[in-house]
């Protein structure tokens, strides 16, 4: 399948990181290396913690720059101490939002059923869900990587109508690959990705599967964006160590043009 008429989206994941003046200034950072360059070739998005998206929100304005949350509860409001819902991500101007992220399944007791909850809340909200789905290293070497994503991907998504999910990105994100450096290769990402699109075809149809943008993330970085870009299935990128560094998160986002 070619990619040619998906949208490119690279999101950058900052995790833990930021104060909110350090995330103001990483912003200006991003904006001096893209601000009047034609990024018209992919959606950029910040994805930062919750006591940043104010200040986040103001110094994007006037760029090409979208915001996301990492993460939302599944009620509308209620005694979730800690807790924020996608009401209160959309009311300030959020757009985008990453949930089931490995870290968040791996340290936080999310499951598949968990993660569906919470992509319906956020597209009945209106926010535009980047879900991520992935392999443990063990499953890639048991040789489950396929059933694995497959499954993470059809739980997510059960009760999401084929309307819903043109609001819905998937990040493949193997999760011996987060933070190690140990990137994917290019050929791994592309099939893995083109497992996820054929599940998608599979319980939607073939349109829906031609037309969803699907990320890889995992060590992707200003070295190795362009040629894991430039396979069939992958569609961006979810970035985060790289994101944090203004010039290496633009050298993606051209790679990406
Ligand atoms: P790294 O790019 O730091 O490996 O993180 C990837 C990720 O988890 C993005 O969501």
């Amino acid at each position: 399948m070619s990619n040619k008429n998906r949208r490119t989206v690279i999101a950058g994941n900052w995790k833990m990181n930021k104060t909110p003046a350090e995330a103001v200034a990483l912003i200006k950072d991003i904006r001096a290396e893209i601000d009047g360059k034609d990024t018209s070739g992919c959606e950029v998005v910040a994805c930062v913690p919750f006591v940043d998206l104010a200040v986040v929100l103001d110094a994007c304005k006037g760029s090409a720059i979208k915001v996301g949350a990492e993460n939302v509860h599944w009620e509308k409001n209620g005694a979730y101490t800690g807790e924020i819902s996608a009401d209160m991500l959309k009311e300030i101007g959020v757009e985008y939002v990453i949930i089931g992220h490995s870290e968040r399944r791996q340290y936080f007791g999310e499951t598949d059923e968990t993660v569906n909850l919470r992509v319906k809340a956020a597209l009945a909200a209106g926010l535009k869900v980047i879900l991520c789905v992935g392999e443990l290293l063990a499953q890639r070497e048991q040789g489950i990587t396929a059933e694995v994503v497959a499954l993470q991907t059809k739980v997510a998504l059960q009760g999401v109508s084929a309307d819903e999910l043109k609001n819905v990105i998937i990040a493949y994100e193997p999760v011996w690959a987060i933070g190690t450096g140990r990137t994917a290769t290019s050929e791994q990402a592309d099939e893995v990705c083109g497992v996820i699109r054929a599940v998608v075809a599979g319980l939607y149809s073939d349109a829906a599967a031609e037309a969803l943008t699907i990320q890889y993330g995992g060590s992707m970085n200003a070295k190795n964006a362009a040629e894991l870009l430039a396979m069939p299935n992958v569609d961006g990128g979810l970035i985060g160590g790289a994101s944090l560094k203004a010039p290496d998160f633009a050298v993606i986002i051209n790679a990406a043009q």
